[in-house]
């Protein structure tokens, strides 16, 4: 779903009087406070269609059947369920979301899961194959990622996700700050590090002192030497980001970050299982790994273009000093002995399992075929985009392509688009959209049929520049600091609705 579109219709019926509430003290009169929750009763209201489709058509469960439901049935209605959504990513209308998809792929891994149900990797004792999974799967990504270049030995641990990988390492270097007698530790990070950042801050009282990106969208190397102090625990870079897909200068953070003793956090939640077969395969890939004697920590995503099912990343550092500020462990518990590497406590072993059967199946030789037609895909993307006189494109990207213009709406083109079935992400400051090519964009003619249809949607906006509809009033208003308490609150709001049932 795309959340700009979604809440666009609300936002331009937000009571311009409510954004100075919502920002100002003035919200938190109890008065201010009703009526602000009843415009937002009202904004939410109109979502619910969108969000809830089933709910109508579909038994809705608020408490236990009385008598469990024929297996036969529920099966029938998952199958269902997923053969609607199926389109949604199957035939490469998505940015990103699923990165391989291919039907006998899918199929494997779900028997492996499926043999491996019932393994819970916090029992190593019942279940040494899950530690052997999720040892090989950590061994694996370093040594793609420059282990063994240097006597450092570089360890790490399975993890949930991208996010789950960089809370960890985040906390990791705050527990060792407090442990060197920084008081307040703080993260430095640009202001397109992936709000992962933000939210280990926030979760673990961290400050986030966010530098800007130069004209190249990659984080200023000089913003990141004035914004280190003594506070500094971590310097993060991006291999690539996310927005517009470009890769920091990590060699030039690193050795910053080496220089003035903290530590550096390469984010490769995206790019790690790309940019090394890139390497390979002759691309100019800048360095971003261990190779780097400044890099002390690196994220990547099994769960993203290293195939695996969703639930799955790397976290790694250099050394197993750092390692060891990411552990729990609890020796006074009437339980017993407690301890847990990661933040969940118990886990799905199945998914290490799918994650371990994913990298061993498709070996080197399949992650070189993947990436060269992906990157080759990209490359024809970016060219078609180019092409357009009324686009340009943002940086210098391989596989995450942003663009903007300076002539049509962008937002009113991604309305366009998603007309045709198309979802991509859209990005603000500057306004652009972004396809992130993966291996359901392979396929004969999707790329094609991309670029014939991104021609179509920008000659209508400018025949049509006004339109209906058009997600801007979102960016639009995310763009000043008033009004973003009221996309902050739609947001939180959002979530709820999530879970009406
Ligand atoms: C650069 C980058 N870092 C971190 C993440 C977070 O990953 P996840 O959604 O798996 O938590 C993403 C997700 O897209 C990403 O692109």
């Amino acid at each position: 779903m795309n959340l700009e579109k979604l809440l666009s219709g609300p936002l331009k019926r937000v009571n311009p009087r409510l954004a100075g509430w919502a920002y100002s003290g003035l919200r938190r009169i109890p008065r201010v406070r009703r009526r602000l929750e009843a415009e937002y009763d009202g904004l939410v209201a109109g979502m619910e269609a969108t969000v809830k489709p089933y709910r109508e058509e579909l038994t809705t469960y608020r408490r236990l059947p009385d008598t469990g439901v024929d297996r036969i049935e529920l099966l029938d209605l998952l199958a269902d369920l997923a053969a609607r959504e199926e389109p949604g990513w199957k035939e490469g209308f998505a940015s990103g979301a699923v990165y391989h998809g291919q039907h006998e792929h899918i199929a494997f891994l779900s028997r492996v899961a499926a043999l491996h149900s019932q393994a819970n990797p916090l029992h190593a004792d019942l279940w040494p194959s899950a530690t052997k999974f999720e040892a090989e799967i950590v061994a694996m990504t370093a040594s793609m990622l420059g282990a063994g270049g240097s006597d450092d030995e570089i360890v790490g641990t399975v993890t949930s996700g991208g996010t789950e990988a960089i809370l960890l390492a985040m906390k990791a270097y705050r527990d060792r700050a407090l442990s060197r007698g920084i008081k307040h530790p703080e993260i430095v990070a640009a202001v397109t590090a992936h709000p992962a950042f933000g939210k280990a801050a926030h979760y673990f009282g961290m400050k986030l002192v966010r530098i800007p990106v130069d004209a190249n969208y990659r984080a200023d190397a000089t913003a990141a030497a004035a914004a280190i102090n003594r506070r500094t625990a971590v310097l993060v870079g991006s291999a690539p980001a996310f927005p517009h897909g470009t890769i920091d200068p990590i060699q030039e953070l690193s050795a910053l970050a080496a220089t003035r003793g903290v530590g550096f956090h390469t984010d490769a939640c995206l790019g790690g299982f790309v940019l090394p077969w890139a390497e390979r395969l002759g691309y100019p890939v800048p360095p971003f790994d261990f190779r780097l004697p400044g890099v002390t920590s690196m994220s990547a995503d099994t769960h993203k273009y290293g195939y695996a099912p969703k639930g799955n990343s790397v976290v790694m550092y250099r050394g197993r000093e750092l390692r060891r500020h990411q552990y729990f462990t609890s020796s006074d518990w009437p339980g017993g002995l407690y301890y847990s590497p990661t933040l969940a406590g118990s886990r799905p072993g199945a998914l290490s399992a799918a994650c371990w059967a994913a990298m061993v199946s498709i070996g080197e030789q399949g992650y070189l075929d993947a990436t060269t037609r992906i990157l080759e895909t990209a490359a024809v993307i970016r060219s078609g985009i180019a092409e357009i006189p009324e686009l340009s494109v943002l940086g210098d990207p391989m596989f995450v392509i942003a663009f903007g213009s300076d002539v049509v709406d962008i937002y009113r083109v991604m309305e366009r688009l998603s007309e045709r079935g198309w979802n991509l992400n859209g990005l603000h400051r500057p306004p652009a959209l972004h396809l992130a090519v993966t291996l359901r964009h392979v396929a004969d003619g999707v790329a094609q049929r991309f670029v014939s249809d991104l021609h179509r949607a920008v000659e209508e906006v400018k025949v049509n520049p006004g339109g209906v509809g058009g997600s801007a009033p979102v960016y639009g208003m995310a763009a000043t600091v008033p009004a973003r308490a009221v996309v902050d609150e739609l947001l939180e709001r959002y979530i709820d609705l999530l879970y009406e049932v």
